[in-house]
C-alpha cells in the first residue's frame, strides 16, 4: 500500500470520490457499532456512485457501505465498469477512542469488489481513507485479495 499523507497527493478525480464517500457516511446507519462508513465508486465514464452502512437489530444482516454503492452502480447498468471506490469510516461516539486508521474493505466486499473487477477485466483502486481524509492508504483490489475466486474459478472466461 502506498500512504498518503494528504489529499493533496491525489489528482481532482480521486479527491472528489474521497469526499463523495465522506458526505456519504453522514447518512450510514449505524446504532448498534457506532460506526459510520461511507463509499463512493466512480466508474469508468466518470459516474459516482455512493453508498452508507445501513445496520439492522438482526446483527448479522448488515449492509456494507460498499454494497449500497455497488447496487446503485448495477441498477444504473454500469456493474462491469467500476474503476475506483473510497471508502471512509468514523466512530459516531463523542468519546470513542481517537482512531486514525483508514477502513479497509471487509472480506465480503472484497469479494464482491473482485467480481466487478473481473467484469471490467481491469484492476479497480481502492482508496481506503480514515475519518476525515487527512490519511489515505491507496490500494488495488488485486492487492486486497490476490488469488480471489472468480468467474474463471468456475470456468467462465
Ligand atoms: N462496514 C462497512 O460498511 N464497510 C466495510 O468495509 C467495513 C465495515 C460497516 C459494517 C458495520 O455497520 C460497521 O461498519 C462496523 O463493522
Amino acid at each position: 500500500m502506498h500512504t498518503y499523507a494528504s489529499l493533496d497527493d491525489l489528482s481532482a478525480q480521486d479527491r472528489d470520490l474521497a469526499h463523495a464517500a465522506l458526505a456519504a457516511a453522514a447518512h450510514a446507519y449505524a446504532p448498534y457499532s457506532g460506526y459510520a462508513v461511507g463509499a463512493a465508486l466512480r466508474t469508468r465514464s466518470g459516474v459516482v456512485y455512493r453508498g452508507c452502512n445501513v445496520e439492522n437489530a438482526a446483527y448479522g444482516v448488515v449492509l456494507c457501505a460498499e454494497v449500497g454503492a455497488l447496487a446503485a452502480a448495477n441498477v444504473d447498468g454500469a456493474g462491469a465498469a467500476v474503476q475506483a471506490i473510497a471508502v471512509t469510516g468514523r466512530l459516531l461516539a463523542a468519546d470513542a477512542p481517537r482512531s486514525d486508521a483508514v477502513v479497509t474493505p471487509c472480506g465480503r466486499c472484497r469479494q464482491l469488489l473482485f467480481e466487478a473487477s473481473q467484469r471490467a477485466r481491469h484492476d479497480i483502486r481502492v482508496l481506503c481513507c480514515n475519518h476525515d481524509l487527512s490519511r489515505i492508504e491507496v490500494t488495488s483490489i488485486a492487492a486486497l485479495l490476490p488469488a480471489g475466486f472468480g468467474p474463471a474459478s468456475l470456468g467462465m472466461a
